[in-house]
């Protein structure tokens, strides 16, 4: 899960390739570099470990000429972090230079056929491998640049979105991709490669989505004038280019005066809720409640979005009473689930790119089940992968850790689970069109959690100094006892577990002590008195009780050292409203402790490896 950006036009290269990474850095931040076919036609390359502001630092004052160029932000899989494993690789000449993003499963019995043939290494990686091959090819064969790339990717297997620059054909980028995303931008007299649209929206809004296999030699017309774009497959197969617009708009992708995206992401989730409710309304359609209407739904995801699903279950089971269950996606595609063709698998995933759950999309789809889809990021290859989607609609999320995502997919199961209900006669109208009603209204009820932020920063500062920490509720606010512990380690390093509260009592309540704090989610509902037992069983052991309470509430917050409130919100539709307070209380321990809130350690916001 790396960054790729590329650029072919009249501009000057670098300022478009380095503003690009700094756009895809959430994809990963361990080193970054750079390669440029310079205005004299060499290929100068710079590269360093850490950020993108790092590799700037790096090629200060170098030569930074070219109108074409490719750039690379790594997540390290292959190879440590290091400026050795950074990319772009270049081939033994010094001729070729390659960016990649993905896995190359046989790079160990490439790399041996190429030892054999006298060839050497300077890096750990997998992506030196591909890029010795092509000029391996290119001399052994006497293939020209465009024919060694295809021939070298008909002997790879794994997963790829590679750019790749010749210094002998200096007007040239070929680009090729399975499995990992790549979209081209097409402006009016420039080209440009990106892994996502985000580096590419502020010079067009006109792309090209390749598909897996796809292979597309980007040219300057250095001599024409006019860029050209050649697409194919990489087995030769001459293909039209689609091309498309993309909504996304440049102010989505600033940090709007906030310190943070995720402060930013937070914060705009009433709007951003708002929005979700609207698209989901048009697009649960009767038609897509049917499909939903299966012997049973399997719903899988990873991380927050998993979260999100096993608050789906909770309401799909009990508003449409249906059978659902709730699988990591990286289990389920290696488990041999039994999947039947009356099931419907629901895939959750705010980038559309995560390896494992696309995995288990394909698997279900090739056991005759079919795939919904809710997604956040349109044109994404998981939608593009199901037979139906549900677009959340909350504009990008940049921040690793997933705030308004979870939010609107919960919504979006959430409405889900009332439309199929009602349409299997499950739900009485009453309550339907309260629960209809009351979705609507969530955006100023997480408004006021928002409002809070003061007595939220003040709990931080307790939760700062512990080493470890227990999130515990009860029924809908189970899977947010999960995502508020998620959301604490993710971001502030603290250990941090979710439990639901009734089984603290068969082992983890060993762990309580005065160091120990509990966060609990304890609104009002019907299983308040159970978890007030809880509570109790806790403030027994002299554990320090932190509660999310209804306004008004009177018994967990006597005996919680700290209480936030959250407005009076059906048990069911909870969880939007209950996680809020939760995310804000992760945010500011980060930023109490120093940690970088958007580009937390060891993390990547899209994960496209498995
Ligand atoms: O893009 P996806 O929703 O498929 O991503 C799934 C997880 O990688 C993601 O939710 C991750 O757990 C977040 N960092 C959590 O904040």
């Amino acid at each position: 899960m790396c960054g790729i950006v590329g650029y072919v036009g009249k501009r000057k290269a670098y300022p478009v390739l380095i503003k690009g990474l700094h756009r895809l850095e959430y994809r990963g931040y361990d080193s970054a570099g750079v390669a440029l076919l310079s205005n004299q036609h060499r290929l100068n390359v710079y590269k360093s470990q850490g950020k993108v502001s790092v590799l700037e630092d790096t090629a200060h004052n170098q030569d930074l000429s070219g109108n074409i160029g490719i750039a690379h932000t790594r997540w390290a899989t292959h190879g440590e972090p290091s400026h050795r494993n950074s990319h772009p690789h270049t081939s033994r000449s010094g001729r070729l230079a390659m960016v990649h993003n993905g896995i190359i499963e046989n790079y160990a019995e490439l790399k041996q056929l190429l030892l054999d043939a006298g060839y050497t290494f300077k890096s750990d990686t997998d992506t030196e491998v591909v890029v010795q091959l092509i000029e391996y090819l290119q001399e052994s064969l006497q293939l020209s640049f465009v024919d060694s790339v295809q021939k070298a990717l008909q002997k790879v297997v794994g997963s790829y979105a590679i750019a790749v620059l010749d210094e002998s054909e200096p007007d040239t980028l070929v680009a090729a991709r399975k499995g990992s995303p790549l979209v081209v931008g097409v402006g009016d007299d420039e080209l440009f490669l990106g892994s996502d649209a985000s580096p590419i929206v502020e010079y067009t809004n006109r792309v090209i989505y390749l598909e897996d296999e796809d292979m597309v030699v980007l040219q300057a017309g250095f001599t024409t004038s006019e860029p050209k774009i050649t697409l194919m497959t990489i087995h030769g197969e001459a293909k039209e280019p689609n091309i498309q617009q993309v909504t996304m708009n440049v102010s989505e992708l600033e940090k709007g005066g906030y310190d943070h995206y995720m402060l930013k992401e937070i914060c705009e989730q009433p709007h951003s809720l708002r929005c979700c409710i609207e698209s989901a309304k048009q697009s649960l359609t009767p038609q897509t409640i049917e499909l939903l209407n299966a012997n049973r739904i399997l719903i899988t995801a990873c991380g927050t979005s998993w979260h999100a699903g096993l608050v789906g279950k909770y309401a799909i089971e009990q508003l449409a009473r249906l059978p659902v269950e709730v699988e990591h996606a990286s289990e389920f595609r290696y488990r041999q689930p039994v999947i039947s063709k009356g099931d419907i698998v629901v895939a959750i995933s705010q980038s559309g790119e995560t390896a494992d759950t696309l995995a288990a999309i394909e698997l279900a789809r090739r056991e005759g089940a079919k795939v919904l889809s809710i997604c956040n990021v349109v044109g994404s290859s998981i939608p593009r992968a199901s037979d139906a989607v549900v677009y959340t609609m909350v504009g990008p999320e940049i921040g690793v850790a997933s705030t308004k995502a979870f939010t609107a997919q919960v919504a979006v199961l959430m409405m889900m689970a009332l439309r199929l209900g009602h349409a299997r006669g499950k739900l009485d109208e009453p309550l339907y069109t309260a629960l209809t009603t009351e979705m609507d209204e969530l955006p100023s009820k997480i408004e006021s959690a928002i409002r809070q932020r003061e007595s939220i920063r003040r709990m931080a500062q307790t939760l700062s100094f512990a080493q470890s920490c227990i999130y515990m509720g009860r029924g809908y606010n189970y899977p947010v006892a999960l995502e508020g512990a998620l959301k604490l380690k993710e971001i502030s390093y603290i250990h941090a577990e979710g439990y639901p509260a009734a089984e603290m009592k068969h082992g983890p309540i060993a762990l309580i002590s005065q160091e120990m704090p509990v966060v609990t989610i304890a609104p009002q509902g019907s299983i308040y008195d159970k978890l007030v037992s809880n509570v109790q069983e806790v403030c027994a052991r002299h554990g320090r009780v932190m509660a999310i309470v209804t306004e008004g509430d009177t018994q967990v917050s006597k005996m919680a050292d700290s209480i936030i409130t959250i407005p009076k919100v059906s048990e069911c539709l909870s969880p939007i409203v209950t996680i809020v307070p939760l995310q804000l209380l992760s945010y500011y321990v980060a930023c109490i402790k120093g940690c970088d809130v958007d580009q937390p350690r060891n993390l990547a916001k899209s994960v496209t490896v498995e």
